[in-house]
């Protein structure tokens, strides 16, 4: 499974802890977020992961902001990409499940780590039903 991963400067601790998470479970991710605390625009990072999945370069996107709700909103504008803020575990899974989610927002500042994690285990290994 090829996937990419973007974040602004709200999502970069979040980002590191999920790209060695995902690496230490054997996953490949491609990172196009920033890596400075600069102050970034978010829908720049949004459209690079957003071009990329409606493009099919890689299977499934993962997008952090302090909310996860700019780059939800942003993303969502590109042709092929449904990409929603995802706060919780059953969000997680039904987004996969009944929406074909293949853009999981997730928010730097107001969710917990291991709830992050689990929702990004939950958005990698749930079908779309
Ligand atoms: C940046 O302060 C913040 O607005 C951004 O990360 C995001 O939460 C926007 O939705």
């Amino acid at each position: 499974m090829k996937l990419i991963i973007g974040n602004d400067h709200a999502g970069i601790e979040l980002k590191k802890e999920i790209v060695a998470h995902l690496h230490e479970q054997g996953y490949i991710v491609q990172d196009v977020g920033v890596d400075t605390g600069e102050r970034s625009d978010y829908p720049i990072v949004a459209k690079a992961v957003a071009q990329a999945i409606s493009d099919k370069e890689y299977d499934l996107g993962i997008l952090i902001c302090g909310t996860g709700i700019g780059m939800a909103v942003a993303a969502d504008k590109v042709a092929g990409v449904r990409a929603s803020s995802i706060t919780s575990v059953p969000f997680a899974e039904l987004f996969r499940q009944h929406n074909n989610g293949n853009v999981v927002c997730l928010s730097g500042r107001f969710v917990d780590l291991e709830v992050n994690k689990e929702i990004v285990k939950t958005f990698l290994t749930t079908e779309f039903e």
